[in-house]
């Protein structure tokens, strides 16, 4: 049957089957195999959406592709010798077949597809975290459906054209479904976050679109293992939050990775989920940077020289975290050391413009956040 229908010539929308979907699905010349696939609610894991990650790798089976970047950077000697292509930098030439590793079809992973949507904002609050995060909190037009964990891309239309991305701070709340809540920092040079910084703009209209990303609460029973730094705190206090509400009762550390004490924030969040936590909840923060005469008595260092010393059944967490990619790169070798393995370990790693210099971007929808 495949032989016949890719040999055919076709200029139209293209059939997309993906192995263990039941029905094949149209892509057209100028979508990703990965938005097709989204669209239709096929929950490919996928987090930065411009060939900085890997996270969408398929196995092409059959057909033909246009490749918008080079994935070998990312992609190992075995995996190009299979065929792995990255499925959001893909756009169909003929019909096509691939396969994804691991493709989880559940109620539970569908149910975390929503529906794209693109709002107007206005800013509505802002709140200084630290000497230069704000909670920033937007008024939308319409919800935006939306699970803990995921993310938006952001734009001040008029002002800055280009979109940024950043994580939702707070577990979605269906009495507030207009309402997004993110935390942005202060980037250097960071055009969107010093825009956001430089005055006092209640009141400023933003765009936003989304929701993105796959990085969610798995359901189950294991003790969760969280690790954040710097502003990725956002979505890790919004898959506790969304715990809470589900009244999971497994156990839960969470190591937070600082500088200095002046960086520390939603600690008020911590102790109050803390509270409402039905099984044993920690919440440690680690500072890499305090000065040795201060008053903290608390963990200083690297949070990875934490996980194996402050979780003693490391081994049979399920771990939750994001941050800049060194720091997780780092905490990802201890996990799996310690016996986790790869399919227990969920992440979202900062991505700027610098760790994408090779994936030569091919398009306008950058999970490209101004975090740090
Ligand atoms: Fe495709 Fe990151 S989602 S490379």
């Amino acid at each position: 049957m495949f032989g016949k229908l890719f040999g055919k010539k076709k200029t139209g929308p293209h059939m997309v089957h993906i192995e263990g979907v039941a029905k094949p699905i149209e892509c057209d010349e100028k979508t990703f195999l990965l938005s097709a696939a989204l669209r239709d609610g096929i929950p490919i894991p996928y987090s930065c959406r411009v060939g900085g990650c890997g996270t969408c790798k398929v196995q092409l089976l059959e057909g033909k592709v246009k490749e918008f970047t080079d994935k070998t950077y990312l992609l190992s000697q075995e995996e190009l010798r299979a065929n792995y292509i990255l499925s959001c930098q893909c756009q169909p030439r003929s019909d096509v077949r691939f396969r994804v590793d691991g493709l989880d079809l559940s109620a539970e992973a569908q149910a975390s597809v929503h529906k794209l949507v693109t709002r107007q904002g206005v800013i509505k609050a802002l709140r200084p975290l630290t000497h230069d995060i704000l909670e920033i909190s937007i008024e939308m037009d319409g919800p935006m459906e939306y699970t803990a964990g995921e993310y938006a891309d952001m734009r001040v239309p008029g002002v800055l054209e280009e979109f940024r991305s950043y994580s939702f701070a707070a577990r979605p709340d269906p009495q507030r479904a207009n309402l997004a809540v993110f935390h942005i920092r202060k980037v250097p040079g960071g055009s969107f976050t010093e825009w956001l910084h430089q005055a006092d703009r209640l009141g400023a209209r933003v765009e936003l679109r989304g929701p993105f990303g796959d990085f969610r609460l798995r359901s189950g029973a294991a003790p969760m293992v969280c690790v954040a730094g710097g502003s990725g705190m956002a979505p890790i206090k919004a898959l506790l939050e969304q715990a809470v509400a589900d009244g999971a009762q497994r156990d839960c550390t969470y190591l937070f990775g600082a500088r200095t004490q002046k960086d520390l924030y939603c600690q008020d969040d911590m102790a109050q989920i803390a509270a409402q936590w039905k099984g044993k909840f920690r919440f440690i923060p680690v500072l890499s940077n305090e000065p040795e005469d201060s008053d903290w008595t608390g963990p200083r260092g690297l949070v990875t020289e934490f996980l194996s010393r402050e979780v003693a059944d490391l081994a049979t967490c399920h771990a939750y975290m994001c941050g800049p990619p060194p720091m997780l790169d780092a905490a990802i070798e201890v996990l799996k050391q310690a016996g986790i393995s790869a399919d227990h370990i969920h992440f979202d790693k900062f991505l700027d413009k610098s760790h994408l210099a090779k994936a030569q971007v091919a398009n306008n929808t950058p999970h490209v956040g101004e975090n740090g």
